[in-house]
Order: C-alpha cells, then sequence, then structure tokens
C-alpha cells in the first residue's frame, strides 16, 4: 500500500487530496496544527478512528515551523510521496506578518526537504508552487516566464520553489514544483475572493447582512477548480522524472465579473450591496503606484534645491 504525507491537509487543496489518495488505495498521514478550535471541518467525513484495523487516514500534530516534529514524521512514516501544501496562504495577510510567513511559507520547505535527504527516505516530494510568484510579469505566463514576486507571500514561495529545484539538483531528491493558479472551490478559505463573495450573496439573500466590503474589483485572475487540480498533483509524482510544472485554465475573469456574476444569479444588483475598502488592495497596488510618481516629483524639487543652494 503506498504511503503518503500530506501537510496542510486541514487546508481547501489538502482535503480533496487526502480524499483523492483514499480513493487511490494509498495510506494518507497528515500533519495537522495544534489550534484552540477545530481545524478539522474539512476533513471529517473521511476521518478514521485509528484504532480501527481498516483506517488508513492517520492525523499527526506538528508545525511547520518545527524542523524537529517533521523530521520525527518522515522519519517515522517513511513516505512513498509527501504532498507539501501546508503555508500562510493568504496574500494579503503575508503583508500584515512578513516574518511568519517567511518562516512558514519558505523555511517549512527546507526543513521537510532536508529532513527526506539525512533520513535517506526515498520520496517523492510535491511543492505548492504559485502563480503569484509570476508577480508583475506581464501575462500570459509559464513555465519560462522569469518570477517578478510582489507580496511576502510570492517571496516566500520563490525560495521554496528553488529549494525544490536545488535539492533534485544538488541531491537527487525526486522534488517537483506545480506552479498553480488560483483554484476554488466550496471549501475555498472564507476570506479569499471568491468565498468571501459567494458567502455575501448567499447572506445577503438570506436578508443576514446587506454589504460586503471588497478591494479591487479590476484585477483579473484565471480561476480553475480545486478537485481538478489536486489530480494533477498526483499526476506530476507518477512521472518518470521530478520536473516544474504550470497549471491553470488559459482563462481569465476580473473579480468585477466575478461579483456581477454571483449577485446576478441570486437576483441582486450588486451596486446595492458591495462597498470598496481600501484596505483590502494589495499593498504593491496602492503604495508602489503612488510612490513612484511622489519619488519622482520629490526627487526633481530636491534636485531643484540644491542647485538653487549652489547658486
Ligand atoms: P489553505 O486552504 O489556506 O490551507 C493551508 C494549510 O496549511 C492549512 O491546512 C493550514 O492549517 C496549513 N498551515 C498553515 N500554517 C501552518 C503551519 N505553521 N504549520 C502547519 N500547517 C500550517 O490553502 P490551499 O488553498 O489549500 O492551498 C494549498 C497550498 O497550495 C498552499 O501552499 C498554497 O499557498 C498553495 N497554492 C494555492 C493556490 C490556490 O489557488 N488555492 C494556488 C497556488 C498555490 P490550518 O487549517 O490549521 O490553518
Ligand atoms: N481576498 C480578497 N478580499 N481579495 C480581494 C478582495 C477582497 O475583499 N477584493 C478584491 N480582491 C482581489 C485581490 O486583490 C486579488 O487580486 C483577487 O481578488 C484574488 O484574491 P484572493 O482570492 O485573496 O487570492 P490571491 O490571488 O491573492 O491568492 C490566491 O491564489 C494564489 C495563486 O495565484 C491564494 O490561494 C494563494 O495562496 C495562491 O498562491
Amino acid at each position: 500500500m503506498p504511503k503518503a504525507l500530506v501537510t496542510g491537509i486541514t487546508g481547501q487543496d489538502g482535503s480533496y487530496l487526502a480524499e483523492l489518495l483514499l480513493a487511490k488505495g494509498y495510506q494518507v498521514h497528515g500533519m495537522i496544527r495544534k489550534a484552540s478550535t477545530f481545524n478539522t471541518e474539512r476533513i471529517e467525513h473521511i476521518y478514521q478512528d485509528p484504532h480501527d484495523p481498516a483506517a488508513r487516514l492517520f492525523l499527526h500534530y506538528g508545525d511547520l515551523a518545527n524542523a524537529e516534529q517533521l523530521t520525527n514524521l518522515i522519519y517515522n512514516v517513511r513516505p512513498d510521496e509527501i504532498y507539501h501544501l501546508g503555508a500562510l496562504s493568504h496574500v494579503k495577510v503575508s503583508f500584515d506578518i512578513p516574518e511568519y510567513t517567511g518562516d512558514v511559507t519558505g523555511l517549512g520547505t527546507t526543513r521537510i526537504l532536508d529532513a527526506v535527504r539525512r533520513s535517506g527516505v526515498k520520496a517523492r516530494f510535491y511543492q505548492a508552487s504559485s502563480s503569484e510568484m509570476f508577480g508583475s510579469a506581464p501575462p500570459p505566463q509559464s513555465e519560462t516566464t522569469t518570477f517578478q514576486p510582489r507580496s511576502p507571500y510570492a517571496i516566500a514561495k520563490v525560495y521554496s520553489y528553488w529549494m525544490a529545484v536545488n535539492y533534485r539538483q544538488a541531491y537527487g531528491v525526486f522534488a517537483t514544483n506545480g506552479i498553480l493558479f488560483n483554484h476554488e472551490s466550496p471549501r475555498r478559505g472564507e476570506t479569499f475572493v471568491t468565498r468571501k463573495v459567494t458567502r455575501a450573496v448567499a447572506r445577503i439573500r438570506a436578508g443576514m447582512q446587506k454589504k460586503v466590503f471588497l478591494g479591487n474589483l479590476e484585477s483579473k485572475r484565471d480561476w480553475g477548480y480545486a478537485p481538478e487540480y489536486v489530480e494533477a498533483m498526483w499526476s506530476m509524482l507518477q512521472r518518470d522524472a521530478a520536473d516544474d510544472f504550470v497549471l491553470g485554465t488559459g482563462e481569465s475573469h476580473s473579480v468585477r465579473e466575478l461579483v456581477e456574476e454571483a449577485f446576478g444569479y441570486a437576483g441582486l444588483d450588486w451596486h446595492d450591496h458591495v462597498e470598496i475598502d481600501q484596505g483590502y488592495f494589495r499593498k504593491f497596488v496602492r503604495p508602489n503606484e503612488i510612490f513612484f510618481l511622489l519619488n519622482f516629483s520629490d526627487a526633481g524639487q530636491l534636485a531643484g534645491d540644491l542647485i538653487e543652494d549652489r547658486r
């Protein structure tokens, strides 16, 4: 029976992937964080009592910030495949806690890769890389596009990407990067824009709230469907050799289109319910644009003042 270790098993992708692996006959080991509230809602339907001799899903406490636990887990489980999906995955939040993002989303990957190397376990490794790494590189982006990350999250992911490549080249670890564009589902975290909008539409329709506050309606995303994307993750680890792959739909839509579609579907006019809150704009959207113009004029003014002084 093949064995898989999944970090981030309580997340959107982790829960779909665990379902898929169980259906394929794997024994699945998931790492979960200790929280004061239940964080296993997405995997409750596949939970199995570990006392049951037929159980194939096992959960272990651990944290990506803790190398010792990761090393023990890999050494004890000796997985055939590791799907590293755990991360602080919210781009906006990564601006608020950049150091933590670097530790968990960046260094967490190195901790796993190095545990694989040192343990000698011949596990195939999947790194959950992201289209966010392309940042300001002009679309359409592909495997050959140079990364131009624009958030602490994206920068941590670029570091992880290169660590996976490095462990592949330096130590022969079967380390594959899946660079995935956005993918959504009913299990998407409720602070990401698709669930935030659809949840708000349902609550507004039910009379439970009147407004929803959103950020940049003009930004565009290539949105796919999460259950299909986890199948691709599995396929990437079944290949003869490790490599780097980009996965998207090739179609992109604006947040405004999403809002129009979702409110329209419920028979609501979004203009009556959506308000813009600048706080939800990404840092690189606002200060970078304004900063550049301010700097330019400041620099011009400063140069003029200096010339005046010298005269
Ligand atoms: P998600 O729903 O936010 O799930 C993240 C998972 O990571 C959760 O299980 C979370 O545990 C866990 N986690 C966070 N911090 C941790 C820590 N310090 N130690 C251990 N576990 C920790 O993310 P997702 O949408 O499923 O995405 C899966 C992966 O793919 C992420 O790495 C994400 O960055 C990447 N990715 C996602 C997309 C997308 O569109 N969904 C696209 C490209 C790449 P808790 O449940 O306890 O919070
Ligand atoms: N979250 C959020 N909340 N986003 C908003 C809002 C809002 O109120 N209003 C507008 N947006 C815009 C964001 O500015 C962004 O351009 C777009 O909606 C999508 O935002 P998110 O759903 O938060 O996703 P993301 O694209 O930033 O990041 C997701 O996809 C990445 C892959 O490209 C995450 O899943 C990342 O982990 C993943 O790597």
